[in-house]
């Protein structure tokens, strides 16, 4: 082998580790000087981050990939549940977060977020003839994923019978389709998704609340942070955004 080349193969794991180890967040300078961008999603969300086989895919991973090209860099992607999202982005395991996080206050004691880039809200999804509005819950079995800003919601609703949380969108679709659940609530562009998979079988009912959902990045990372809002900006005006959005859900979802 090539002695250079070698010497730099060893070099480079040293290197990643002193840039990126313990909770230290990747700077712009270090992102730019490294030539990657490590971003973090579930996986397991469509249409926004799947698996399609093996590729990862969706509406963020697509969005992710451009925001990455219009910073210069290139996009390296893990997945990881929901729930240890955030977690990760904090211990410095990778750059940004983008996985439909809705903003809000409590998340962003914990993490920065970018500006909105798309704005949805949660539906309440059931079998037809199922609860459709947030009155029919009384007394109702509600699923919702763990940790999302539903579950929160539904929590403080009176009235309903009990809450069931599972890590994944498609264990809630498991538990309504079986009838541990009453009705789940999900993304509404999820929804969509889902009675299009299931023709004839998922009532969608009223959306419940509404969100903005941004991306995060570690608390205080704010050069990284301001660079992510400018390549935004940039596939929103390019017509990159519009392009994509257009693909996956038929309309423009950015906020207005
Ligand atoms: N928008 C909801 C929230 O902010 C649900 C997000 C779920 N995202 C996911 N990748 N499973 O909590």
């Amino acid at each position: 082998m090539n002695k250079k080349l070698f010497r730099s193969m060893l070099a480079l794991p040293i290197l990643a580790l002193g840039v990126f180890s313990g909770a230290q967040a990747a700077t712009l300078a270090q992102i730019k000087a490294s030539g990657t961008l490590r971003l973090a999603t579930e996986g397991g969300y469509p249409p926004f981050n799947y698996y399609k086989e093996k590729t990862l895919t969706g509406f963020e991973v697509e969005l992710g990939n451009a925001l990455a090209k219009a910073m210069g860099v290139r996009p390296v992607w893990t997945t990881i549940s929901f729930d240890s999202l955030l977690i990760g982005l904090d211990q410095g395991k990778y750059d940004l977060v983008i996985a439909s996080h809705g903003i809000t206050p409590n998340r962003l004691k914990a993490v920065d977020f970018s500006n909105p880039h798309y704005c949805s809200g949660g539906v309440l999804v059931a079998l037809p003839g199922g609860p459709k509005t947030v009155a029919d819950l009384k007394g109702k079995v509600v699923t919702m994923g763990v940790n999302t800003t539903y579950l929160k919601y539904v929590q403080d609703l009176p009235g309903v019978g009990s809450v069931k949380t599972f890590p994944t969108t498609n264990e809630q679709l498991q538990a309504v389709l079986s009838k541990r659940a009453d009705a789940m609530v999900l993304d509404r562009f999820n929804a969509i998704d889902a009675a299009k998979v299931l023709p004839g079988k998922l009532q969608l009912g009223d959306i419940i609340f509404p969100e903005r959902i941004g991306m995060a990045v570690k608390k205080g990372n704010a050069e990284l942070l301001a660079a992510v809002n400018a390549a935004l900006a940039s596939v929103q005006k390019d017509g990159t955004y519009a392009k994509l959005s257009k693909t996956y859900f038929g309309q423009d979802v950015r906020c207005r």
